[in-house]
């Protein structure tokens, strides 16, 4: 079984593509959470994880979801797991690690296309396509691997380090506060339909944000095809990065 968790796509990408080259069955994270998918089957002596970097570290869905007594007791005999990124994991593996209660066997860094707006100019189309030819023949190795049961783990000091320093940071950025949909917003509800919280309610063709944290995937602001969703004050000035948005991918 693969667990995975996505905000813009990259994620879900990675886990749908090793789902079909290692013969199993993925599964979203958000979906089991919010009850459109109330049971899994896949293999159950393999467990998978896909999801992204956060800060050098887990999104909070994934957190919570990886040290659920009942995931943790139904943990295959060989676990892997794939973190994407714009750059770099840390230990967000040795994150996952602490979660579940034991270390993954295999574990595997994605360099994907970069999706944080909030922070800088996501990557534009070209950019994306190039480093999504790059990442699918690291998907074929990582499914050999997967298949042959291999094994290989990362983190050092600076890599944990790192996650020390930043990770605190994510749970500063979580806030919804500073989310608004400015004029060019159509009420068409996409961002309450793509949010995997769940924290997005339309209301008098408006988006509003219910919750007060989020899973802070950048989901909503990067998939509105209006750019109508800031973020304070820089975002409207920068791109956005979608996978379906480059032809990757489906809805
Ligand atoms: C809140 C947030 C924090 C991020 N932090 C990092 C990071 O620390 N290091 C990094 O390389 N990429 C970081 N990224 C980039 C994403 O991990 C990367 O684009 C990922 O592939 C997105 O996956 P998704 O499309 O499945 O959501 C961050 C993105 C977001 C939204
Ligand atoms: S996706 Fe954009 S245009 Fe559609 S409701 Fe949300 S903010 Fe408005
Ligand atoms: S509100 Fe936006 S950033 Fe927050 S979890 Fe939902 S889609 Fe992601």
């Amino acid at each position: 079984m693969i667990y995975y968790f996505s905000g813009t796509g990259n994620s879900r990408y990675a886990a749908e593509k090793l789902a079909r080259l290692t013969d199993d069955t993925c599964v979203n994270i958000a979906s089991i959470y919010n009850g459109t998918v109330k049971s899994v089957e896949g293999k159950k002596d393999v467990t998978g994880f896909v999801f992204p970097v956060y800060y050098s570290g887990l999104p909070e869905m994934v957190k919570r979801f990886a040290s659920h007594p009942q995931i943790r007791e139904a943990l295959g005999s060989y676990v892997y797991c794939v973190i994407t990124c714009g750059a770099e994991t840390a230990a967000a593996d040795e994150m996952l690690a602490r979660a579940l209660g034991r270390e993954p066997d295999l574990s595997i860094s994605l360099k994907m296309p970069d999706n944080y707006v909030i922070a800088y100019n996501p990557s534009g189309s070209e950019e994306a396509r190039e480093i999504l030819r790059r990442a699918d023949s690291k998907l074929d190795k990582t499914a050999q691997a997967i298949i042959s049961q291999g094994r290989y783990r990362s983190p050092g000091f600076k890599k944990r380090l790192l996650t020390f320093v930043m990770y605190p940071f994510y749970g500063l950025f979580r806030t919804t506060l500073f989310y608004r949909a400015d004029g060019n917003c159509t009420g068409c509800g996409l961002c309450a339909k793509v949010c995997p919280d769940r924290a997005i309610e339309i209301r008098n063709g408006r988006p509003v944000w219910l919750s007060k944290r989020c899973q802070h995937c950048t989901a909503c602001i990067n998939r509105c095809p209006e750019r109508a969703i800031q973020f304070g004050r820089a975002t409207a000035r920068r791109g956005r990065y979608y996978i379906m948005n480059i032809g990757n991918g489906e809805e």
